[in-house]
This record gives structure tokens, C-alpha cells and sequence, in this order.
């Protein structure tokens, strides 16, 4: 019985930002799971060499493909284009892409408001949406279609650094992870949440050169996230072994928002 209880083999997936950082440790764990990629995001370049790296690994394994997930008609043209190229079905998308803003109090400036609100709360319910139909018809009531949502403890605890409009993008993309959770639920759609910890990555290389040592002591296992955490997690979520999880916002995070 539990002998491919954790497997995604065959699976297809999506995954924003999945040319780097968090996307890539999902994308790659993916691949080496057995399931298909696509990996979007704005710089064709990057998702480009992670697909000829994933592919590396399996040939035709992952896929690029371009687009700015904070314009409401390029999330609908990349749902439309792969719900065509996939015969209009989809197991598996990670709403992973995000952006950051950090400014002193008095400063913060309203662009900031548009850019992290754009990409990490209005692209996640956008690209669901225009997705859903190819969701519910790759899923089964045994085998659901999964959204995964990456947040962060950002919005589960008061973060230290001055991220007014990131910290409160990521705690709405909890709330709408539940809102979707219940909404999706009768097409055999589960919505669950990820809140990272610290993981390396380019949003973070500036926190973590500057707090490095101070962040890890504040995790309680007294490290930075690893690839393998971001992959077993995403992987067991989309596997069978996850059926039975939706409207959750799981923290990943060594203990750091848990236990302080
Ligand atoms: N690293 C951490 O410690 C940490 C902790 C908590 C939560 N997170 C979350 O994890 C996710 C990934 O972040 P990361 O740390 O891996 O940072 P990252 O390396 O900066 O990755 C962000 C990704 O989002 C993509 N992206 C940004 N704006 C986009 C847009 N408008 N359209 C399409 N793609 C866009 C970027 O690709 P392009 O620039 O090519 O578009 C990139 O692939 C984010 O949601 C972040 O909030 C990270």
C-alpha cells in the first residue's frame, strides 16, 4: 500500500519562479521525483538554463516558458497556453513567484504596495483561477489536483526588517490559500500553503549576508533551509501521502516561527 505513496511519477507540474531559488529546489526536486515541470517566470534566460539543467537530469523534463505573473492578461495567456499544450490538464501548480520591498516607516513608497501585492497575492489568484479547469480535470477524489502556495513566517509572525507591504501580501496569500481551499474543494482541489524559514536565494542573499548568524539562531535547529527540505515538503504534498491536507499553511521553517 505505502510502497508509491510519496511518488509523483508522471505527474505535471507548473511552478512560478521555478528558475531559481525556492522554485528551483521545488523544480528540481520535482524532476528528481519523476514528474514534468514548467518552469515560468519574466527573464526567459534563467528559466531557460534551469530547464537545460532539470533536463539534464531526465531529457524533456522541464519546459520554459515567459511571463510577468503581476499582469492579470499574462497570467491568463499562460494558463491558456498550457492548459492547450497539456490537453488541457494540470496536477500540480506551486504558486512560488514573489517579490520583496524593504523601506524605513516614513519612507515606504506606494510603488512598493503595487509590486509585492501584484506578484504574490493578485498573480497567485489570477493564474488559480485561469488554471482551475485544467486542475479539476487531471483530478480524482483519491488523487486531488494540488495548488501549493508558497507564503512565508513573514506573515505568521512580525518580521524584524521593514517589509510593511511584503509581510502583508504573504499573510493574505494564507488567508486566500483557505478561502481557495474551501472553493476548490468540490472539483478535487486542494489548496495548502507553504511558509518558508530562511532558504538561500537571490531575495534573501542581502538579509543573510548581513543577519546570517543571527537568523540561524533564531531558528531552532540552528540552520538555514536546504534544497531537500523545499522538495520533501512540495514532493509530499503533491503525492498521494498528501490527499488529505488542503487549506493548511505549513511552516518550513527549523522551528524559527514555531518555537520562539
Ligand atoms: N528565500 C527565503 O528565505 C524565503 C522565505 C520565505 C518566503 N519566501 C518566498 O519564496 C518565494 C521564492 O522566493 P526566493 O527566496 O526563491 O527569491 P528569488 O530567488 O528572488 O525568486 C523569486 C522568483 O520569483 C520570480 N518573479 C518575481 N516577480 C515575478 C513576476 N512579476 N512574474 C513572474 N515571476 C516573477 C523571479 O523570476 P524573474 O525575476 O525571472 O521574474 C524568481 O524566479 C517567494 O514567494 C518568497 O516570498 C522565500
Amino acid at each position: 500500500m505505502t510502497a508509491d505513496l510519496f511518488s509523483i511519477e508522471g505527474k505535471t507540474a507548473l511552478v512560478t519562479g521555478g528558475g531559481q531559488g525556492i522554485g528551483r529546489m521545488i523544480s528540481q526536486g520535482f524532476v528528481e521525483a519523476g514528474a514534468r515541470v514548467y518552469v515560468a517566470s519574466r527573464k526567459l534566460e534563467v528559466v531557460q538554463q534551469a530547464a537545460d539543467e532539470l533536463s539534464a537530469i531526465r531529457p524533456g523534463s522541464c519546459i520554459p516558458v515567459r511571463a510577468d505573473l503581476s499582469d492579470h492578461d499574462e497570467c491568463r495567456r499562460l494558463a491558456d497556453w498550457l492548459t492547450e499544450r497539456e490537453g488541457g490538464r494540470l496536477d500540480i501548480l506551486v504558486n512560488n513567484a514573489g517579490a520583496n520591498w524593504g523601506a524605513p516607516y516614513e519612507e515606504f513608497p506606494d510603488a512598493a504596495w503595487d509590486r509585492c501585492l501584484d506578484v504574490n497575492v493578485k498573480g497567485v489568484f489570477h493564474l488559480t483561477r485561469y488554471l482551475t479547469p485544467a486542475l479539476a480535470a487531471a483530478a480524482t477524489p483519491e488523487d486531488p489536483a494540488r495548488v501549493i502556495n508558497i507564503g512565508s513566517i513573514d506573515g505568521l509572525h512580525v518580521p524584524i526588517l521593514d517589509t510593511y507591504a511584503y509581510s502583508a501580501s504573504k499573510a493574505a496569500v494564507h488567508h486566500l490559500t483557505r478561502v481557495l481551499a474551501r472553493k476548490l474543494a468540490p472539483q478535487h482541489i486542494t489548496v495548502n500553503a507553504i511558509a518558508p524559514g530562511p532558504f538561500e536565494s537571490k531575495m534573501m542573499q542581502a538579509t543573510l549576508d548581513a543577519f546570517g548568524d543571527a537568523i540561524r539562531s533564531q531558528v531552532a535547529l540552528g540552520r538555514i533551509g536546504s534544497p531537500e527540505d523545499m522538495a520533501g515538503i512540495t514532493v509530499f504534498l503533491s503525492s498521494r501521502a498528501g490527499a488529505y491536507l488542503t487549506g493548511t499553511v505549513i511552516p518550513v521553517d527549523g522551528g524559527m516561527s514555531t518555537t520562539l
